[in-house]
């Protein structure tokens, strides 16, 4: 495992870390069984990963009771993030929401709070004082926000420092590279991927849209044809299958897995200090971790690059994958 610093702070966390969403069911997961997921966590440490992802509103706090308990004997040892939702970031609001995670995760301290998306009606300068006064009192080491363009980016560091942004960013979804990724860099602010594997897509499973479920097709890479889509796009459907063969085709002549190529090409990008992934069972999680292993030429993976550049153009550069250009939560806040 590598591991990488977060920002400017002292933490370190390994390039792999895993995201505590999937394996807790509901919304787009269905149903998990408890044990499973705890056997995938300590799948996860025993691999070297020390960095776990949850939030106050996953599985309405149930995915932070699960870390919580799975962590509970190595808490030192262990690196937790955890989100305020966007709803709670008036001051009082943010203490109490911390307060609340605390207590289901059974620590008293979250190592990185993130401010969970953005939220234009409440001024960043009171979320960011909530944030500092809750560094103070040692309930959180370090602050961070997601889903923060580089002009929302540019606002908050304005008001206070954040060590990671947490972003969506996978081979299929490029958004970010437009300027939010540069912007980053330019910060020292690491970002942190999430569905780098655009929720098991990557991994090969589905060879047309009509193997992806509709409750996972959501999103702008789907036409809003599809049941229950509100993005109103027409979707990249044709040239994202497109992209999906010829990486499988790529792959089998590397000898590698597709989830090996996504996980590491995302790793290998700029300003990018850890891939969360979602594994529901302990052999997904070895197949992800086995992403580490592989070595490829700067070529191979520009010919990987290139099979998603017409993806990236047609999507453009709003990160926001459910809502179009006119309507995206990316980049709000008032000057
Ligand atoms: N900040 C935010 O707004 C935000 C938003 C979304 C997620 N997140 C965070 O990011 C984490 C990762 O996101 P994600 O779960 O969407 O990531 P992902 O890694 O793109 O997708 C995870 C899903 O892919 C499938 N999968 C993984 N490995 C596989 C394998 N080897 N073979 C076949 N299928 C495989 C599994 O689903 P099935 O087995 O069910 O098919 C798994 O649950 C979340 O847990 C959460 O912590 C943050």
């Amino acid at each position: 495992m590598q591991y990488r610093r977060l920002g400017q702070s002292d933490l370190e966390v390994s390039a792999l870390s895993l995201g505590i969403l999937s394996m807790v069911g509901g919304g787009s997961w269905g149903a998990q069984d408890e044990g499973e997921a705890l056997r995938t966590i300590d799948r996860a440490y025993d691999g070297g990963i020390n960095f776990f992802d949850t939030a106050e509103n996953y599985a309405d706090g149930e995915s932070e009771r699960l870390l919580g308990r799975a962590t509970k004997t190595r808490r030192s040892e262990v690196i937790i993030a955890s989100k305020v939702s966007a709803e709670h970031l008036a001051y009082d609001d943010l203490i109490r929401a911390c307060e609340g995670s605390l207590r289901r995760l059974n620590t008293d301290y979250i190592d990185l709070y993130y401010i969970h998306w953005p939220n234009p009606s409440i001024p960043l300068s009171e979320t960011m004082a909530a944030l500092e006064h809750l560094q103070q009192q040692g309930k959180i080491r370090v602050a961070g926000c997601s889903n923060f363009g580089h002009k929302d980016l540019g606002k908050l560091l304005l008001r206070g420092r954040v060590e990671a942004n947490q972003l969506p960013y996978s081979l299929l979804w490029r958004a970010i590279e437009y300027e939010v990724m540069a912007s980053c860099a330019a910060h020292q602010v690491s970002i942190t991927c999430y569905s780098p594997l655009e929720q098991g897509l990557l991994t090969g499973k589905c060879t047309s849209p009509q193997h992806v479920p509709d409750h996972r097709a959501r999103n702008r890479l789907y036409s809003c044809q599809r049941a229950g889509v509100e993005h109103g796009g027409r979707g990249v459907e044709e040239e994202m299958f497109r992209a999906l063969a010829g990486l499988q085709r790529l792959c089998d002549h590397w000898g590698i897995t597709m989830t090996q190529a996504a996980l590491r090409w995302t790793l290998a990008q700029e300003a990018v200090g850890s891939v969360i992934v979602g594994c529901r069972i302990p052999d997904q999680l070895e197949q992800s971790l086995a992403a580490l292993e592989v070595e490829l030429p700067p070529e191979a993976w520009a010919e990987v690059t290139a099979l998603t550049d017409g993806i990236k153009e047609t999507l453009g550069p709003n990160p926001d994958k459910y809502s179009p250009e006119d309507q995206s939560r990316y980049d709000r806040y008032p000057e």
